[in-house]
Parts: C-alpha cells; sequence; structure tokens
C-alpha cells in the first residue's frame, strides 16, 4: 500500500472560507471549501504535500489582537505565498473541504486570523510529495513535534479511513503541554487512559504524548520517548516505519534513531519557500548521494518536503 504523490493536477484556485476558529494559545483551524476544478485537484492531496497560500490581501486584526513581539513586523507587505500542509481532507459530493491547523509566527499568518467565512483565499497545489508507505509495513509511527503535527493528523485520517489493517502510533511531542497544537485536554488521567488526543482518537489512534517541561505525558524529549517505546517494543522493525515532522533537530535525531535500529524512517522537511514549484532555488536540501561521499542538492518544494531520512545531510 502506498500514498499516491499526484501534483499532475495542480493549479491556481479559489477557496472559500467556511470556519477560522482559535484551539488555543497561538493555534487556529482554518476550514476551506473547494469547489469544481480545485475539488478535483484538492481530493487528490496527499499527507505531506502542501499548498501555497497568496494572503497579500488578508486584512490585519486589529491593533489590540496583534501580540506584543509581532507588533514591529505585523505591518509587512506579504508579497509571498506562503507554504500550508492540511491536517485533514475530505470530500463531500462534488465538494473538498481542507483543514488547516496554523500558528501565529509573522505577519501572514496573523494576517490569516482575519479569515471569515464566506472569504476566499487563493491557493495554488497540490505541490511537492507527500509520505509513501512502501507495500508490506504493519506499523506506522507517527511521530509530531511542535507545530509538525498537521501532515501526520492528515496521514492519520489516510491510512485509517483505507482499512489496510495497519496499525497506527502517534508521538507528539512540545516544549510545554501550551505548545501541543491539540483541542482536547492533556491531563494526567487522560494520558493514562491513552486515546488522550482527540484529533487522533478519532481514526482510533493511540497517542503518546511528550512534553520537555512534564506538563503532560512522557517527561522529555519526544525522540527519547519514542526510543524508549521501540525498546520494550516486540513488533519487528522490518516491519515498521516512522513519518515524522517538527523542527530539524528532532528530524536529525529520529534519522539517528531509525538508522542505528535500521527502520524505514520519511522526514517532512521545512524550508523557506518563494515559489514552491522549482523555480528559485530557495528551499535547497542538502542530500546524499547513494554510494559515494558526495552531496547535492535537492529541492524541498519539488523533490520533498517528504525524504527518505537515510538520504538527508543533517
Ligand atoms: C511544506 C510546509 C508546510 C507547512 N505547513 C504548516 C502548517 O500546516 N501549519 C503552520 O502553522 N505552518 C506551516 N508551515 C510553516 C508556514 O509556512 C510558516 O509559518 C509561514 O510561512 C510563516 O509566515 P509569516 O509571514 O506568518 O511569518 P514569517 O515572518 O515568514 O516567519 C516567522 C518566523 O518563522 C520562521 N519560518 C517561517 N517559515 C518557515 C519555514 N518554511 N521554515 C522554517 N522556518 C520558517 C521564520 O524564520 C521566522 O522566524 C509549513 C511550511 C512548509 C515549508
Ligand atoms: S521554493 Fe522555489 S525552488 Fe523551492
Amino acid at each position: 500500500m502506498s500514498e499516491a504523490n499526484s501534483s499532475s493536477a495542480k493549479g491556481k484556485f479559489e477557496a472559500q472560507v467556511c470556519s477560522n476558529r482559535r484551539i488555543g494559545p497561538g493555534f487556529h483551524r482554518l476550514r476551506l471549501q473547494f469547489t469544481q476544478d480545485g475539488a478535483i485537484a484538492f481530493a487528490d492531496f496527499q499527507p505531506g504535500q502542501f499548498a501555497q497560500f497568496d494572503l497579500s490581501n488578508t486584512a490585519l486584526p486589529s491593533p489590540d489582537d496583534v501580540p506584543e513581539e509581532l507588533r514591529d513586523s505585523s505591518g509587512r507587505k506579504i508579497l509571498l505565498r506562503r507554504p500550508f500542509s492540511f491536517a485533514e481532507v475530505t470530500t463531500e459530493e462534488d465538494e473538498t473541504f481542507a483543514e488547516l491547523l496554523y500558528c501565529v509566527v509573522g505577519p501572514a499568518t496573523l494576517r490569516m486570523t482575519t479569515l471569515s467565512a464566506g472569504d476566499c483565499i487563493n491557493i495554488i497545489g497540490p505541490l511537492g510529495h507527500g509520505f509513501q508507505i512502501p507495500d508490506g509495513k504493519k506499523t506506522v509511527l507517527l511521530l509530531g513535534g511542535g507545530m509538525g503535527t498537521p501532515p501526520l493528523q492528515h496521514l492519520a485520517q489516510s491510512l485509517t479511513t483505507r482499512n489496510d489493517g495497519i496499525d497506527v502510533v502517534s508521538f507528539a511531542g512540545a516544549k510545554t503541554v501550551e505548545a501541543l497544537p491539540f483541542e482536547g485536554r492533556l491531563d494526567e488521567i487522560s494520558q493514562t487512559l491513552g486515546f488522550s488526543v482527540p484529533e487522533f482518537a478519532k481514526y482510533g489512534i493511540e497517542s503518546i504524548v511528550a512534553t520537555d517541561d512534564g506538563s503532560a505525558g512522557y517527561h522529555g524529549l519526544v525522540t527519547n520517548c519514542l526510543a524508549e517505546w521501540l525498546e520494550k517494543s516486540d513488533i519487528a522493525f522490518d516491519d515498521m516505519i516512522i513519518c515524522a515532522c517538527g523542527p530539524e533537530l528532532m528530524l536529525a535525531s529520529v534519522a539517528q534513531i531509525a538508522a542505528e535500529k535500521n527502520i524505514d524512517c520519511q522526514v517532512s522537511m521545512e524550508r523557506r519557500m518563494a515559489c514552491g514549484i522549482g523555480l528559485c532555488q530557495s528551499c535547497a536540501v542538502e542530500c546524499k548521494v547513494a554510494g559515494s561521499d558526495e552531496t547535492i542538492y535537492k529541492m524541498c518544494c519539488q523533490d520533498g518536503p517528504v525524504f527518505d531520512s537515510k538520504e538527508v545531510v543533517f
């Protein structure tokens, strides 16, 4: 079973905002509706692919709603499109709905908070290559750090909807419980009971949470939590694959764990992306050349954003 990577139907489409909710400190969930050709193109959006959003004409919030740390940068013009993955994609009759989980970090994501039902956004996509689960894998381990969970939520949706009998376990880590981009309560009781993250529980997937400060779940780095889980697991490593998205240090660490244990691992890399279609060369990722000491640069937007962890030079 594999996730196809069809970026062939990509194009520029208008999406209409259905809702835009704040779900936590700095976290928002935006639901978009695509119709006609956009609905067809985005129905094929694969977990880990991304889309480029034009937010140049989106309004700023009122000065009182601009966080202190963004006061200086908030007025900057949004010249370039911004890349985002989706956390969930569903089709209903001839419409496609896509949900985006976003974190306010700068002028474009700040403007996104002012979008409301009925507004339209111009979006280019689907772009890039997503996660590909090779045939024969029986267990998929999802590893998300901070805001790295959206494409993994989409992968969870895709894997469980296809009902191929694959077991999925999700690991989510952040510095503190407040930095975990989930809607549900993550207290000690829900952790003990398992199934504590509604975003994964709704697909019947167990979630293991780790926080650096121990404010929820495992006390420590999510990669240490994964390594301990692997030590205790009796599943053959050959039957597993790890799919990871998050900060580069976390990806480097999971790549090392996977290499030591000979587990297949795919990592979703993040780069600043100007064009998103392989033209500007702004998103280079240094990659190893198989069978040689040489390295080459691949384009995150076109060759990725998902890469085999053995390929990337961290
Ligand atoms: C393939 C891909 C998928 C993404 N999916 C999501 C998602 O689902 N949800 C979400 O909230 N964000 C996602 N992002 C990140 C998102 O694109 C940025 O947060 C956004 O562009 C920031 O724009 P801004 O104008 O608000 O902030 P900016 O002023 O552009 O940036 C604010 C800060 O964030 C850093 N930053 C911004 N973009 C990137 C990047 N691409 N790589 C590394 N650092 C960056 C900057 O260095 C700066 O420190 C994704 C990025 C990529 C490449
Ligand atoms: S963003 Fe332009 S080449 Fe990748």
